[in-house]
């Protein structure tokens, strides 16, 4: 006999919609790259290879602002096709983590954007931006130290997140990681 949760096909309506799913992958790549960039930056030596390896980190943080913009924009917008979510307690518990994970990306993207104006680094195809107060040592020490400390809540709260769909996955043996799967 076919297993119920296993073997049969999800329907449409059990699975979150492409756009959902590609801009979810999109994202959860972009964030791990962008948080290991951060993280290695200072194993490079001042000057010309730093400045490419941070511009190369804002470019990809750039992309992840409208990967981000157009994730939420389709989900207020009423784009996403949510699957039959779980209505007890398991349930309130993951709507409050999307939306914490939620926050944490447009706190650390804010951030991150705040902290190259107060740079006055480089954006690839757009130029040099004109640093907001170059002087105020004060001010660029918290602008960085607020966006590492927001990237690092990021991490912690994906990490449980990609835990409990790994859970849900391996040992519940549910449908709530293949809902997520590119794989139609
Ligand atoms: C930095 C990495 C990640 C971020 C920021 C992230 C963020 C999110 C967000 C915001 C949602 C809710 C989507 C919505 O309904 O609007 C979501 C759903 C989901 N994510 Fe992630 N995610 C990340 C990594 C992962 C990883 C690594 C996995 C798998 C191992 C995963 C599996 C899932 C699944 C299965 C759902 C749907 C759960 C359900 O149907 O209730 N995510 N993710
Ligand atoms: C979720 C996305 C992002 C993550 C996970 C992330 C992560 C990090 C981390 C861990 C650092 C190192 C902080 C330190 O220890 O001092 C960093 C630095 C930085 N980030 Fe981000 N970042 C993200 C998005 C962005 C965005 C969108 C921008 C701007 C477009 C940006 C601009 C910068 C700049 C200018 C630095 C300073 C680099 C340096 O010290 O040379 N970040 N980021």
């Amino acid at each position: 006999m076919i297993s119920a949760t296993r073997t049969t096909t999800i329907s449409l309506t059990q699975r979150y919609d492409r756009t959902t799913i590609y801009l979810h992958w999109a994202t959860a790549a972009l964030v791990i790259v962008l948080w290991i960039i951060g993280q290695t930056i200072d194993f490079f030596p001042r000057g010309v290879a730093r400045d490419g390896y941070r511009t190369l980190h804002i470019a990809l943080g750039v992309m992840l602002v409208a990967v981000v913009f157009i994730l939420l924009m389709w989900r207020i917008g009423g784009g996403r096709k949510l699957p039959n979510a779980d209505a007890g307690l398991l349930g309130k518990a993951a709507a409050l983590m999307y939306r914490l994970l939620y926050a944490m990306l447009v706190s650390t993207l804010s951030l991150g954007l705040f902290n190259l104006w107060q740079r006055g680094d480089m954006i690839v195809f757009v130029g040099r931006v004109p640093a907001f107060d170059p002087d105020n040592k004060w001010l660029s020490e918290t602008v960085g130290d607020l966006h590492a400390l927001s990237a690092n809540w990021i991490m912690i709260l994906a990490g449980l997140h990609a835990a409990a769909a790994l859970f849900h996955h391996y040992i519940l043996r549910d449908d709530v990681l293949r809902r997520m799967s590119p794989r139609g």
